[in-house]
């Protein structure tokens, strides 16, 4: 999949979308799909992620193997053009968890929401409202989750390359419920477009209880 081949904006919104959840094995024949699809939408601001396929396929294996974990898809026909990944945040790794242990969350009470990823042509007619909606869904269905989190990078204002047109999602997060913790911070790391090397951003992570609406 590339952007070379992408239908413009118009033609884009004319294309019907399915909107599917998918667990466990159902997922192993999307993972090339996912890493490059990934890599196509983060390499943008402002995740700025110079992607590594290695990393990618390593990283969705996660999901395959994780029984509670959901990826929903967003397919146009047989192409995937869009992704929200979710698990148990007791299934991630240390540095996601620690924050919430640090001020008194239990892991195992947390559903994460790790990403959303649409590509540009497809954004705007609803399909990320339908990714946090079936992800809290699959959440609510395991049961046992008091709270959904995700975490954004937080970079700069005065960034280099932060463009002057950029919508912050802010707004659209806070409209589904949830709310930045500015305490709940961890730290990742990833080589940045044109850098040489790995560098930590510091991630801030927001929180709804998963019985509120919508
Ligand atoms: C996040 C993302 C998946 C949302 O996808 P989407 O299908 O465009 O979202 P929706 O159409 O459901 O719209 C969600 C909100 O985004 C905002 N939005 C949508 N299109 C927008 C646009 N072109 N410009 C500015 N804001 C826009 C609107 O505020 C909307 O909220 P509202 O419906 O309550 O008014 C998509 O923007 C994306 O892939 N972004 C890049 C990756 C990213 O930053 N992911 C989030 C962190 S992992």
């Amino acid at each position: 999949m590339s952007s070379d081949n992408a239908p413009a904006r118009g033609a884009a919104q004319q294309q019907p979308l399915q909107i599917v959840a998918r667990s466990g094995s159902a997922l192993r024949d999307y993972v090339p799909a996912l890493a490059a699809l990934r890599i196509e939408v983060f390499r943008e601001w402002p995740y700025l992620y110079e992607g590594d396929m290695d990393y990618e396929r390593n990283y969705l294996q996660t999901y395959v193997d994780s029984p509670r974990a959901v990826v929903v898809l967003a397919l146009a026909g047989d192409q995937v053009v869009g992704a929200a990944t979710g698990l148990p945040l007791a299934d991630e790794t240390p540095e996601f968890q620690q924050p919430f242990i640090d001020h008194g969350y239990a892991p195992a009470e947390v559903f994460y929401c790790a990403e959303s990823v649409l590509r540009a042509p497809w954004r705007g007619r609803g399909v990320g409202h339908e990714f946090f909606a079936l992800r809290e869904q699959h959440a609510r269905g395991l049961g046992g989750f008091r709270y959904s989190a995700f975490c954004r990078v937080e970079r700069p204002d005065d960034h280099p390359l932060r463009p002057a047109n950029y919508a912050p999602l802010d707004a659209f997060w806070q409209r589904r419920g949830y709310r930045e913790q500015r305490k709940l911070r961890t730290f990742y790391s990833w080589k940045d477009v044109g850098a040489d090397r790995e560098t930590e951003k510091p991630m801030i992570f927001w929180l709804k209880h998963l019985e509120s609406t919508p």
